[in-house]
């Protein structure tokens, strides 16, 4: 049997209040067309079909890069006349099996609960089944109305009576639902109600009025309900998503101190004995070695942080390769394209971009290291910088071979290279290459003037 769903996210979601399309705010790092998308493709539909209207250019720029992966096929809803509607801009003629229908904005919803949705809808023998839950608080979904425990109808907030109201039975907005029988009723839904929409609600006294087999299914998972309607449900299913990855971590032996202010997104791996103190933001494809340690308000993305390694508070690192045993920080900025080598000392206020940080090496303070490749055993003297980027607006590349001592206070004009054992004086501005095991220099020579600071100071004036 071919499973579809079809997915809808052509609406504005006006209660987010937000310029940005509903359906692209990020729950966890990925936005919750993704997530919606992704538990549909997990759970085995083949037919995965989108719904877009509004902010339809900018929806499809972000699926475009993985519209092939999804295998999704999106459709434009020109105007957003209703949910019954945007169903019909999904190619309704061309359907085939069950179908599963669902709002855009369901990033909790799990592969499990798709699974369970077709195989209750099977096992029921249905024509059409709504899922639905119990929410006890004010809300403004559709109300399930039943009569001896039959459903009869579904009624809209806008439409229902105060005894309507206080039906606590709810409908998510999710539905199964026989292809033909699905292009049998959408073009019988009629726009006459408070809003002047289609309704894809009315389908079900639709099929009632033609003994199709309809159901009203009641789950008690209580998150199916919660499609995201505002930035305060969309900040609810960030943490509850946040929560949960340190929950997966915690129970595969990674410390976290306070998994409250830990934000891990779903792409991380964490290797047991490792520690992460609150603060830590880990993103994108980042990977934590066994027994590292990531001290207060890191935030680390894309990046591949290898076994014992510590990173000290407040340290930025983005698309770099630490190897084991290295220190990094505190308050140190690792730019994308760094490599840092094993047992390697990067210390405060240290910046580093496109840059081989060799073994055993090490830059304890106050230096910029750009487009630059360093190798093993080498010093870099506190307030270093490579000046990488020229006049002609062009980037160069300074080489720094192994055991060269850097003293403090240095430039090296790119492009240079400095060979291995060489040592440059503190204060020095590298123009010129260094010969290996050579010393470069270039200060201007001191004069001291005896005596000289009288003119100047009076001894009663102290150091005033
Ligand atoms: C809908 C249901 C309601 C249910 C609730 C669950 C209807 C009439 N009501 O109400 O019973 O409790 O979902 O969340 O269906 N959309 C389009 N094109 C349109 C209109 C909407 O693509 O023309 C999309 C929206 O982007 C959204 C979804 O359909 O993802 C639901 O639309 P919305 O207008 O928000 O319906 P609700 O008022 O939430
Ligand atoms: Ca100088």
């Amino acid at each position: 049997m071919t499973m579809t769903a079809i997915i809808l996210a052509g609406g504005q979601g006006t209660r987010m209040k937000s310029p940005l399309p509903k359906v692209l705010h990020p729950v966890a790092g990925k936005p919750m067309i993704i997530r919606t998308l992704e538990g549909c493709q997990q759970a085995g539909v083949q037919n995965l079909r989108l719904v877009v209207g509004h902010g339809q250019n900018l929806v499809k720029s972000v699926l475009d890069p993985i519209q092939e992966m999804l295998q999704v096929k999106i459709y434009v809803q020109d105007q957003q006349l209703g949910t019954a509607d945007a169903v019909k801009a999904a190619d309704l003629g061309s359907l085939q099996g069950d179908v599963l229908i669902m709002n855009g904005d369901h990033p909790l919803i799990k592969t499990a609960d798709i699974k369970n949705f077709f195989a209750s809808f099977q096992k029921l023998n249905l024509d059409l089944a709504v899922f639905t839950v119990e929410v006890s608080e004010k809300n403004d979904f559709g109300r399930i109305v039943r009569a001896n425990g039959k459903l009869q109808s579904i009624v809209e907030v806008k439409e229902a009576s105060a005894e309507v109201l206080k039906i606590k039975e709810i409908n998510t907005g999710i539905y199964v639902v026989k292809a033909e029988v699905l292009q049998k009723l959408i073009p019988q839904v009629k726009n006459e109600n408070a809003k002047k929409e289609f309704y894809l609600t009315d389908i079900i006294t639709l099929a009632r009025d033609k003994a199709l087999k309809v159901d009203a299914i009641l789950s008690e998972n209580g998150d199916i309900a919660h499609g995201v309607n505002s930035q305060m449900e969309l900040a609810a299913a960030t943490a509850k998503v946040y929560a949960s990855n340190c929950e997966k971590l915690l129970n595969n032996g990674v410390i976290i101190l306070d998994p409250k202010t830990t934000y891990i997104e779903d792409t991380v791996i964490v290797g047991a004995g490792a520690v992460l103190y609150p603060g830590v933001f880990l993103r994108g494809k980042t990977a934590i070695g066994a027994f590292s340690v990531v001290e207060p308000n890191c935030f680390i993305s894309d990046s591949v942080i290898n076994d014992g390694v510590q990173i000290k508070a407040g340290s930025y690192i983005e698309k770099t390769i630490i190897h084991s045993q290295a220190s990094v920080g505190p308050y140190a900025r690792l730019r994308p394209d760094t490599t840092i080598g094993q047992g390697a000392h990067v210390g405060n206020f240290v910046e580093m971009k496109k840059v081989n940080f060799g073994a055993k090496s090490k830059a304890g303070h106050l230096t910029y290291l750009g487009d630059a490749d360093i190798g093993e055993d080498v010093n870099i003297g506190c307030g270093t910088i490579t000046c990488n980027y020229a006049a002609d607006k062009k980037k160069y590349k300074t080489i720094i071979k192994d055991r060269v001592f850097v003293g403090s206070d240095t430039q090296l004009v790119a492009p240079v290279t400095v060979e291995s054992d060489s040592i440059i004086a503190s204060g020095t501005t590298v123009t010129k290459d260094v010969p290996a095991g050579a010393l470069a220099l270039s200060r201007t020579a001191q004069v001291n003037k005896e005596g000289y600071a009288k003119k100047f100071k009076k001894p009663e004036d102290g150091n005033k």
